[in-house]
C-alpha cells in the first residue's frame, strides 16, 4: 500500500492523478492553500478507495514553513513512498515585465517553493533508498518565448533542478519523474481561450499515474509535444527572435 504526499492537491491535474492512487488503496497527505477544498478532496478519494486521507492547509510560498510540512507528513504517514508537487500559477508576462514584484513572487511560487521543498524531501528520499519523486513542470520550460518567459523560466530552472536530483538520487534507487504537459484544461487555463490542442485533465492524470507506477524519468503529456518542444528548440535563435510565439 502507497503513502503518498500530495503538495499542491487541489490542482486538478493533482486530483486527476490521485484518484487511481486512491483506486488502489493509497493513504494519503495532502498539501493546500485552501482547507474548503482539501475537505472535498479528501471526501472524494475516501470514496475512491483511499485507506486514509490527511489534510493540511499552507500557502506554499512560506518556505519557512517547509520542515514543518514536510515534519508533519513523515509523522502522520510513517513513510513516505511517494510525493507529488503539482502547485503552481500561470503569471500574467505583461503584468510581469511592469512590476519586479510581481516576477519575484511568480518565481518563488513556481520555483523557488519547489527548489525548498525538495532539498528537505531528497534527503528522506535518499536515506530510505526507494520512492518516487514527481514534480509537474511545463513545456514552457522547454525554450525562453517573448510571451510567458516568466512562467517559463521557472519551468526550465524547475527542470533542470530535477534533472541534477535525479542524476543524484539514482544512486539511491529513487526516482524523479519530470512531468511536463502541454495545454491542459484546468482552472488555471480558465480565462484562455481554447485551441485543439488542449488536453483534457483526465488524461494528463493517467499518464501521470503510469509514469509514476512505471517509475519514468521524464514524461511529455500528451507524448506529442516531445516532438513539437524537439521544433521548437531547434529553430535557430536569429529566426526564432523574429516569431511572436
Ligand atoms: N494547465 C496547464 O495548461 C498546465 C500546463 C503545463 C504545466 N502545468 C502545471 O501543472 C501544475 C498544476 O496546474 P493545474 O493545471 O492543475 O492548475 P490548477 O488546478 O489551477 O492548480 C494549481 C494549484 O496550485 C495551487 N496554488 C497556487 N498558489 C499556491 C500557493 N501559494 N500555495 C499553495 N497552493 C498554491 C492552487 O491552489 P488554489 O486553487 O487554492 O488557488 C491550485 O490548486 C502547475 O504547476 C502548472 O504550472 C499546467
Amino acid at each position: 500500500m502507497l503513502k503518498i504526499l500530495v503538495i499542491g492537491a487541489t490542482s486538478l491535474i493533482a486530483q486527476e492523478t490521485i484518484r487511481h492512487f486512491a483506486a488502489d488503496g493509497a493513504e494519503f497527505f495532502l498539501v493546500g492553500l485552501s482547507a474548503d477544498k482539501l475537505k472535498m478532496i479528501q471526501d472524494d478519494l475516501l470514496v475512491r478507495g483511499a485507506k486514509q486521507v490527511s489534510t493540511y492547509e499552507l500557502d506554499l510560498t512560506r518556505l519557512d514553513k517547509h520542515q514543518e510540512l514536510v515534519d508533519t507528513a513523515m509523522e502522520t504517514l510513517g513513510v513516505i513512498d511517494a510525493v507529488l508537487v503539482a502547485h503552481g500559477t500561470l503569471t500574467d508576462q505583461k503584468a510581469a515585465e511592469q512590476n519586479v514584484d510581481i516576477t519575484l513572487r511568480e518565481l518563488n511560487i513556481n520555483f523557488l517553493s519547489a527548489v525548498s521543498l525538495l532539498t528537505i524531501l531528497a534527503n528522506i528520499f535518499e536515506e530510505q533508498k526507494r520512492g518516487v519523486i514527481a514534480v509537474i513542470s511545463s513545456v514552457a520550460g522547454d525554450r525562453g518565448r517573448g510571451s510567458n518567459y516568466v512562467y517559463g523560466t521557472a519551468m526550465g530552472a524547475k527542470s533542470i533542478f530535477l534533472q541534477g536530483l535525479r542524476n543524484r538520487l539514482a544512486k539511491s534507487n529513487v526516482t524523479v519523474l519530470t512531468v511536463k504537459p502541454g495545454f491542459v484544461d484546468t482552472p488555471m487555463t480558465a480565462h484562455l481561450k481554447k485551441n485543439p490542442l488542449y488536453s483534457d485533465p483526465r488524461r494528463v492524470g493517467k499518464a501521470i499515474y503510469d509514469a509514476m507506477k512505471s517509475e519514468r524519468d521524464i514524461l511529455y503529456v500528451p507524448f506529442f509535444w516531445m516532438f513539437i518542444m524537439m521544433i521548437i528548440r531547434n529553430i535557430p535563435e536569429r529566426i526564432f527572435k523574429k516569431l511572436s510565439l
